[in-house]
């Protein structure tokens, strides 16, 4: 390969710039010139692309966002769409292209890799949602500010004896909250995947605590039910009053964790080194501490599933 494009798509997550930088530096290093793709996979399409230098990606490691914009590009969901991207990414010389994003970024490489494009993924969301991925760079930077926003919380929550209800993301995925939950001490946690328990608790905060606690904090995460519909069927089922708190994108944003850069920066060194292996059409990871690969058929083979044992715990210490 003489030629690299990046690009960040879909929702940022810290650490996307650390893997950009990353990438672009790994690259250079061996001696191969580097596009840096703006606006994401829309940006293939409109050319809005330029040369990257080991200076563009200079004071970045630790900023939030993405310095290469990111965008939800519909055309690049289609087959023609995505044989439009290949043949201008030809046009310009380049021979391979690292994606960083998160699942619908990832499935669109996985397209690319199978029209024999060389394409290799990085696994970017505060969600934590791909299969076989232990980790997804961003997940730990808003694990860590939810946590610090449940602390506050607590104080006062804990000083006016009042529930409160604190909406965190997570469309399908309950990573965050269940998490979060137990990082933070959450007396309850709903999650995507236990939709059952919005009914369930009801009866739990009508039923009271053991210990006669006169709060509890309880995370939701935004796809299992909004904050506020939980705090209306609190209010009529069960006549509490909680506060609601929705931390939306205060949790996309801010300067990664360590263990984020981290991750992003091996990541994305590895990315490079798959591609210069000719080893395409992958997924890019860390398990048991070692970089690792996974191809994106049997990635999306598969769905992402919560830790069981850890949201049983979750009930358990929460008594
Ligand atoms: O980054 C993914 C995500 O955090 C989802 O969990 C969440 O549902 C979504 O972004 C919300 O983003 P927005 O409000 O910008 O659509």
């Amino acid at each position: 390969l003489n030629k690299i494009g990046v690009l960040t798509s879909g929702e940022d997550a810290p650490g996307m710039n650390a893997a950009i930088r990353s990438v672009v530096r790994s690259g250079l290093y061996y001696g191969i010139e580097m596009v840096g793709i703006k606006y994401g996979f829309q940006g293939i399409l409109d050319e809005t692309m330029g040369d990257m230098k080991a200076a563009s990606v200079g004071s970045i490691i630790q900023r939030g966002g993405t310095i290469l914009q990111s965008y939800k590009s519909e055309e690049i969901t289609t087959n023609h769409g995505q044989q439009k991207a290949i043949e201008i990414l030809k046009k310009h010389g380049i021979d391979g292209l690292v994606v960083i994003g998160g699942r619908d970024a990832l499935k669109v490489a996985a397209s690319l890799a199978e029209k024999n494009y060389p394409c290799i993924g990085i696994p970017a969301t505060i969600d934590n949602d791909i299969p076989f991925v232990e980790e997804t760079i961003g997940f730990d930077t808003a694990l860590n500010t939810i946590i610090e926003y449940v602390d506050r919380i607590r104080d006062t929550a804990s000083s006016h004896e009042k529930s409160s209800i604190i909406e965190v993301m997570g469309r399908d995925t309950g990573d965050l909250a269940l998490w979060s939950g137990l990082a933070g001490g959450a007396e309850n946690i709903l999650i995507p995947e236990k939709q059952e328990d919005v009914e369930g608790i009801v009866e739990k905060i009508k039923n009271g605590n053991p210990r006669d606690k006169r709060y509890s904090i309880i995370i939701v995460a935004e796809g299992c039910v909004s904050g506020i519909d939980l705090n209306t069927k609190l209010k009529e089922e069960a006549g509490i009053e909680s506060r609601v708190t929705v931390l939306g994108h205060t949790q996309r944003g801010g300067a990664p964790t360590g263990r984020d850069r981290v991750l992003a920066s091996r990541l994305g060194g590895y990315a490079v080194d798959l591609l210069l292996n000719n080893e395409f059409g992958k997924l890019a990871g860390v398990e048991n501490n070692k970089t690792v690969s996974y191809p994106f058929n049997e990635v999306f083979s598969q769905k992402h599933h919560i830790n069981e044992s850890m949201y049983d715990l979750t009930g358990r210490l929460s008594i």
